[in-house]
């Protein structure tokens, strides 16, 4: 038995990157392994290449202690690691709601080439139930050392914007395997994580991959059965923001992920309920989960309301109407731009003929190479200067601690969608604005909702 076991973590995105350094962080001697050699390079020198709050400090600190290094090599993988965590992408397919299994396969058949001694490989990535039990029998073919090399999953469940949090204080642990000895190796690589405390669950291979897909449609389900509450009090003058704050209160429900607006994008939510629907009809289980196209419909019909609703405030034509949308990430503190509701929304506007202009606190860089179409400001105050319509379309600090009244002073039209209802709804009205929000009334009988007025239990997510 190993005592401290030597990881590679294979596939350096956001999931791996952020697994290599926080176990190097714990103290494992860790090896970084991708096939893009800039990624690599960019980390041995200390740079992260997307944005994560700390991460970057995190990342010299063990590059400093001599524990982390970043190779494209499978072999040194394999000579210099006993536990191998499997971190590369799993997207949706081009050509069908499938998850593409291109990566995980290539780079575990390369590392698999490799080991010629008694290794685990720990899957991470979100993928169709069923893929640890075919790559076992793919592997054990491949290895030199046969059946001496096991696989595990060990699903992740971080947040961008949260992921050292989430890492080395996750909410649960699970421990897919099919033997003591991997169920040891995993325990061992998390030694001071279950020393403090984190719940530990112990599965079969299927559960562990299930657990992944299920906790991601559950939460999607939860943020659009609020969308959907969304549209029944646009449909009877009611407010969806009293609703959510009124259900939440009941411990039951709880008031995390119950937040409306703009719905739920990213590079995982969405991808992984349309896999997940497809795999369970693959399985024979379709009806099981045939609600989630449904959770799905909701959540692109909010990105077809917001546009209405900015439609109707310039009198049903878009054509040449300026528009300033903030935010393009999928959500705040983050410069991913993955399936992001922002910029959906921007393109649409522009396809009506509206002239939109973006800003982004991080993901500039990141929307400009996606969407050279659309036209980007390079801070707040360009944005929205002399638009018809300001949209909020990601709630990042920056645009919610605005003060409307001398945002007001830039924009003499003084209409706004607050696409997140991240915004004081009463101190923008109060300043002379026109706001609207989906499922709010445009008309309030009453004004009571405060942005900033604390909340139960947080509806920030
Ligand atoms: C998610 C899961 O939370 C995480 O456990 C999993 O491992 C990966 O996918 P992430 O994609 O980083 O993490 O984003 P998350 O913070 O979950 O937000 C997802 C989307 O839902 C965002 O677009 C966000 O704006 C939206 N959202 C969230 C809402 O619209 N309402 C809410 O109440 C909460």
């Amino acid at each position: 038995i190993i005592e401290q076991p030597r990881m590679s973590v294979i596939g350096t995105g956001y999931l791996g990157a952020t697994h290599a350094i926080c176990m190097a962080t714990l103290g494992y001697d860790v090896v970084g392994v991708d096939v893009d050699e800039n990624k690599v390079a960019a980390l041995q020198s200390g740079r992260v290449p997307f944005f994560e709050p700390g991460l970057p400090e995190l990342l010299r600190t063990a590059l400093d202690s001599g524990r982390l290094r970043f190779t494209t090599d499978f072999a040194d993988a394999a000579a210099s690691a006993d536990v191998h965590f499997i971190c590369v992408g799993t997207p949706q397919a081009k050509d069908s709601p499938a998850a593409d299994m291109q990566y995980v396969d290539a780079a575990v058949s390369r590392l698999a080439a490799h080991l010629d001694r008694p290794a685990l490989i720990v899957g991470k990535s979100t993928v169709p139930i069923g893929t640890a039990d075919r790559l076992t029998t793919l592997v054990q073919e491949i290895a030199p050392a046969g059946t001496a090399v096991q696989l595990a999953w060990n699903p992740e469940f971080l947040r961008e914007g949260y992921a050292i949090q989430d890492t080395l204080r996750p909410d649960r642990l699970v421990f897919g395997v099919s033997s003591d000895w991997a169920r040891e190796q995993l325990s061992r690589c998390y030694t001071a994580l279950l020393a403090a405390e984190v719940p530990l669950v112990v599965t079969d291979l299927a559960t562990a991959e299930l657990v992944k897909v299920a906790a991601n449609s559950f939460l999607a389900t939860k943020i659009s059965y609020i969308n959907a509450m969304a549209e029944v009090c646009e449909a009877t003058g009611a407010d969806v923001s009293l609703l959510a704050r009124a259900l939440s209160y009941d411990s039951r429900i709880g008031g995390r992920f119950l937040k409306p607006g703009l719905g739920f994008g990213g590079g995982c939510l969405p991808k992984d309920i349309r896999a997940f629907a497809y795999r369970a009809e693959e399985l024979g289980v379709g009806q099981a989960v045939a609600f989630l196209r449904e959770v799905d419909s909701i959540n692109v019909r909010r990105r077809h309301r917001t546009v209405d609703i900015v439609r109707d405030l310039v009198s049903g034509n878009l054509a040449g109407a300026r528009i300033a949308c903030l935010g393009a990430a999928f959500k705040p503190n983050s410069d991913d731009i993955r399936d992001a509701p922002a910029l959906d929304v921007a393109r649409m506007l522009q396809q009506e003929g509206a002239s939109v202009t973006v800003f982004d606190p991080e993901a500039m860089d990141n929307a400009r190479r996606a969407y050279p179409q659309l036209s980007y400001a390079d801070n707040l105050v360009e944005a929205v200067l002399d638009a018809d319509v300001v949209v909020l379309l990601t709630e990042w600090d920056e645009f919610t601690d605005a003060n409307p009244e001398i945002l007001g002073r830039l924009v003499s039209s003084r209409r706004i969608v607050d696409g997140r209802h991240a915004l004081n709804a009463d101190a923008y009205r109060s300043a002379g604005w026109e706001y609207r929000a989906l499922g709010r009334p445009e008309h309030p009988a009453t004004a009571v909702f405060l942005a900033d007025e604390p909340l139960p239990v947080a509806l920030s997510a």
